[in-house]
Formats: C-alpha cells, sequence, structure tokens
C-alpha cells in the first residue's frame, strides 16, 4: 500500500491494457484497472481507496438493488495533443451528482474527494486515456446504498465510486428515434431532472419496443399529455428551427445535460437566438413537413453531438434532410471536440488539466 495523500492506493499486478483494441472501442466493455471508493458509514465519509478494478461484495438486501436507490454521472477525459489528460466540465458533475443525491436522500460528497479521487485515479490509469479522433475516457462516478435493511427508509450507509472505461462514439451513425406518446420517462414532481439510475431501468422497455421497430432511441414527451417534446434518456434534444436553435426548457422532468449548456453556450455566443422553450410534437412534425426544420440533434457526455437522421411519429418515418459539412450541429461538434482536447482556446473555464 502507498499513501498519497488522503487516498489509499493498491495497484494492479498484471494491467488489463494489453486487452484493449485501440482501434475499435466498444462503449463500456472494458473497464481501467483501478476503481476509487470511499465509504459514508455513520455519518461520515471514511477512508478514501484506489482499488484494483474488480467486484463488489454488497448485501443482498441492499436498497440500491431493491428500491434503487443509486445516483450517477457521466463525464469524460480526453488526451490533448501534447498528451495532457484534460477533464471537461467536472464541477459541474460535481455538482449535479449532488443535486441527484438531494432528491434521492443520500449524502453529499465534498469537492475535494470528487476531484481529488477523481484526478489520482485518472493519473494512475492514464496510460488507458485514448488520444484518436472520436475517443475519449468515460468516467462514471456513482453512488449506491449499502445498508442492509430491506425497510423502506432512506438508508444510513453508502458508497461512492468512480469507474472508468476507454470509448469510442456511442451511436456509430446518424440515430433514427421515435416519438414515444404512450410510455412516461418523467413526471413533474418525479425524479427525471436527477442521474437516477431507475430512470434508465424504467425507459428500458419503452426503448426495446421501439429498437424493434427499427428506431435506436425514444425522444420522450412529457408525461401528462404527451404534447411537448422532452429528453431523448441518454441525452438532450436539440433542433435548427429556420435559424433559430431550440430546446425544451431544463425543468423538473429534464436532465439538465452540461453538454446541452455548453451548446447553448458556444450558439449564443456565435450570436444564434436560442430558445429554451416548450416545443410541442406537432409544431415538429409541422416545421419537419414545412421544411422549416434544418437540424435535430442529440447532446449528451456519452453520446457527444448524435445527428438525428429520421424522426418516426404515430406510425410515419420522417427522413431530415442530409446535413450540409457547415451545418450548425457539424460545426458544434468541432468547436467541442477542439476544446475539450485543448487545441482551441478555452475561454469559458470549462478544461481541467488533470496535474
Ligand atoms: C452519459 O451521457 O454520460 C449518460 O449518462 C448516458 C448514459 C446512460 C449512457
Amino acid at each position: 500500500m502507498i499513501d498519497t495523500m488522503n487516498i489509499e492506493i493498491e495497484q494492479i499486478e498484471n494491467s488489463k491494457l494489453t486487452r484493449v483494441d485501440f482501434d475499435d472501442i466498444q462503449f463500456g466493455k472494458v473497464y481501467s484497472d483501478h476503481m476509487f471508493i470511499s465509504k459514508y458509514r455513520k455519518g461520515e465519509w471514511g477512508v478514501n481507496k484506489i482499488l484494483p478494478y474488480r467486484d463488489l461484495s454488497i448485501s443482498p438486501a441492499s436498497p440500491s438493488i431493491h428500491y434503487g436507490q443509486s445516483i450517477f454521472e457521466g463525464m469524460k477525459a480526453y488526451r490533448s495533443p501534447e498528451g495532457e489528460i484534460l477533464l471537461f466540465r467536472p464541477l459541474d458533475n460535481f455538482k449535479r451528482l449532488n443535486i441527484s443525491a438531494d432528491r434521492m436522500c443520500m449524502p453529499h460528497i465534498s469537492e475535494e474527494v470528487f476531484m481529488e479521487g477523481l484526478s489520482q485515479l485518472i493519473k494512475l490509469d492514464e496510460k488507458w486515456v485514448p488520444s484518436a479522433e472520436s475517443t475519449s475516457l468515460y468516467i462514471r462516478p456513482f453512488m449506491f446504498s449499502a445498508d442492509e435493511y430491506i425497510g423502506i427508509r432512506p438508508s444510513d450507509d453508502f458508497d461512492f465510486m468512480i469507474i472508468t472505461c476507454p470509448v469510442g462514439k456511442y451511436y456509430s451513425k446518424p440515430v433514427r428515434v421515435k416519438i414515444e406518446t404512450k410510455y412516461a420517462r418523467a413526471v413533474e414532481g418525479g425524479t427525471g431532472y436527477a442521474k437516477a439510475g431507475g430512470n434508465y431501468g424504467g425507459s428500458l422497455y419503452p426503448a426495446k419496443l421501439a429498437q424493434e421497430k427499427g428506431y435506436d432511441q425514444l425522444i420522450w414527451t412529457d408525461g401528462k399529455e404527451h404534447k411537448y417534446i422532452e429528453e431523448a434518456g441518454t441525452m438532450n434534444v436539440l433542433f435548427v428551427l429556420d435559424d433559430v436553435l431550440v430546446t425544451a426548457p431544463a425543468g423538473d422532468t429534464i436532465l439538465k445535460g452540461i453538454t446541452r449548456d455548453s451548446v447553448l453556450t458556444l450558439a449564443r455566443d456565435w450570436g444564434m437566438k436560442v430558445e429554451e422553450r416548450k416545443l410541442e410534437v406537432t409544431e415538429l412534425i409541422d416545421a419537419i413537413k414545412s421544411g422549416r426544420l434544418k437540424e435535430a440533434f442529440g447532446a449528451g457526455t456519452a453520446a457527444t453531438i448524435a445527428h438525428i437522421a429520421t424522426i418516426g411519429h404515430e406510425g410515419v418515418d420522417y427522413d431530415l434532410p442530409k446535413k450540409p459539412a457547415d451545418a450548425f450541429s457539424n460545426r458544434i461538434l468541432n468547436e467541442l471536440d477542439a476544446i475539450r482536447t485543448g487545441r482551441k482556446e478555452d475561454k469559458f473555464g470549462w478544461v481541467y488539466k488533470v496535474k
């Protein structure tokens, strides 16, 4: 055991790095050598550890298994042309994790533990950060109940962990999405704005039905009337209507995406008109029919910018026009890539260098 600051580190004996084909990285298939863990017991966080990545031992009575008391974040590290390792907006992930923690009756994690755990873990596994175009190290911080109790009540004990894996593109080509008008992902007053595990578990069945019909993903609508466009579950959705960038306001039912915010910030900086407003499904379909809809795309950490090729609604598939190379979503993707990899000035202070 080596002691580094307040993190105990146990290093792996044989790295799994040789098992990774960096020319063909599959999303979420191979995990880096180490993981970070901190345990919350008797009302306080204990020793911070970096251990070899391995299976956990968990009580079969854990409320995280039975009741989904678990939350997570998704973030990425990139390699700059000079070989430095850069994190994109990690403090925003840190803040959002604690927002999710409040909603799910979990304790806050401190900025120091989050940032120091993250930095030391990534430094130790730095060879896992790929450098090819469209690749990065995906980082998954998460927290779950570690109680042994199957009664329903907020837990006392929690584990906070970080695991990482090298990734390529989440969607390898422009996606076909279906506007969901039967099932709901979130309702006002629910947990839609939190990154809570159950939000994703509940989306699997409707998404599977759509996948059986040839779609990649759903665009969720509001849970009450199915009248307004919300988000896609793995990403927020944005539209260029005429020359205005339109997306749903990030309220109670929509995850406040960090990529979403980055796109809106860059668009405003470029002088584009941006509207965060309710968008009716009928307005969107009319805009496709009349040619007002120029572009539709998803924005998320895993998905980055995912072009939408087809939107399905009530049995009709609408193919969107092919995007020119200088389309807004292409320019945004290039700009974000350049900022995240340190090839372009970081004027918004989004990039954090791992030292
Ligand atoms: C992310 O973009 O990081 C997400 O959390 C989406 C995920 C469910 C793949």
